[in-house]
């Protein structure tokens, strides 16, 4: 499978202050994007996934390592031309509208005719904003004016598209809405790379995920291999019994609404559980096998550092 992103030993500190003092803050980062996944850079607040993607497109310059672009350095115009990118907090011009804020990015990129109006128009039904295209965007919701920055993102047609938190600050409707817009992407043969701490999106839709802790990378790799789908407990929520009844099968809470929460660790004792209920006239609500999430993985990184 072709590399379409590659860091090596990437390295970056800042100094600041009168007397500069040197903070490190990528401490060797090195991991690959294949072509045509969509790859998820996961860390928490200050780890340093915006220093990394400011290298990735040369906004700033590494100390040391390297990078290449579809095999490109990135150093090099050539491998950023096939890029397109979405900032974590894009500036919008307020008193456009979202068609005349694509056409003025549009004509910096040369389009023009038949085909910019054509490229705005299609970039605008990928995104969901036909129906808002002409309203300023002053009056646009968060989602909303990251649905016209992706558009914005897209218009040179990239191979290679990098958000920077492109969930961040939606409610959980947006960003089910724009999880499926970078689906599509993908569809489309797309490869995306995106950066998130939030782990249920990243999990939801990424094939592929490095996981970034201070400026190291703590573990990447296929979210599969990542994630065991071993059943760690079962959760059965029970309705009419007391918790006491279920101290002997596995850890018992009582919650609000009369009903009991059970882990139950042992799968054999499931049917236990399922015929104790029935035999006391009590009702089953739920029961869900839970497997080892990336948030569960994510905590015990985090932990054992
Ligand atoms: N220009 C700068 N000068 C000095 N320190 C900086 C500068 N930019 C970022 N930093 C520091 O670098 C560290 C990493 O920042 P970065 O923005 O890469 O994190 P992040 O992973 O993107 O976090 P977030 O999830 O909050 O966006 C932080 O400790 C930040 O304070
Ligand atoms: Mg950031």
């Amino acid at each position: 499978m072709a590399k379409v992103l590659e860091l090596e030993q990437v390295y970056k500190a800042y100094r600041f202050g009168f007397i500069p003092k040197k903070k490190q803050i990528l401490k060797g980062v090195s991991f690959y994007v294949n072509e045509g996944e969509i790859f998820g850079y996961l860390g928490p607040n200050g780890a340093g996934k915006t220093t990394t993607i400011k290298c990735i497109l040369n906004l700033i310059f590494p100390d040391a390592g390297r990078i290449t672009i579809f095999g490109e350095d990135s150093l090099k115009p050539k491998a950023r031309q096939r890029v397109g990118f979405l900032p974590e907090n894009p500036y919008f011009y307020d008193y456009l509208t979202g068609r005349e804020f694509l056409t003025f990015y549009a004509d910096l990129l040369g389009l023009h005719g038949q085909s910019k109006i054509e490229k705005i128009a299609y970039l605008l039904r990928l995104v969901g904003m036909e129906r808002a295209a002409d309203l300023q965007l002053r009056k646009y919701s968060r989602g909303m004016l990251q649905r016209i920055g992706l558009a914005q993102a897209l218009l040179n047609d990239p191979a290679l598209v990098i958000l920077d938190e492109p969930m961040g600050g939606l409610d959980p409707i947006g960003r089910k809405e724009f999880r499926d817009i970078i689906v599509n992407l993908k569809k489309e043969g797309k490869t995306v790379f995106l950066s998130s701490h939030i782990l249920q999106d990243i999990e939801m839709i990424c094939d592929r995920v490095a996981i970034i802790l201070a400026g190291e990378i703590i573990n990447q790799g296929y979210l599969g291999d990542l994630i065991s789908e071993k059943v760690l407990y079962t959760e059965v929520t029970i309705a009419g019994l007391p918790a006491a009844e279920f101290n002997h099968l596995g850890e018992s809470v009582s919650t609000s609404g009369n009903r009991v929460l059970l882990k139950v660790y042992e799968e054999s004792k499931i049917d236990q559980v399922i015929s104790l209920v029935q035999q006391k006239k009590g009702k089953i609500i739920s029961l869900m096998p839970r497997t080892e999430t990336l948030e569960d993985i994510f905590v015990n990184m985090v932990k054992n550092q």
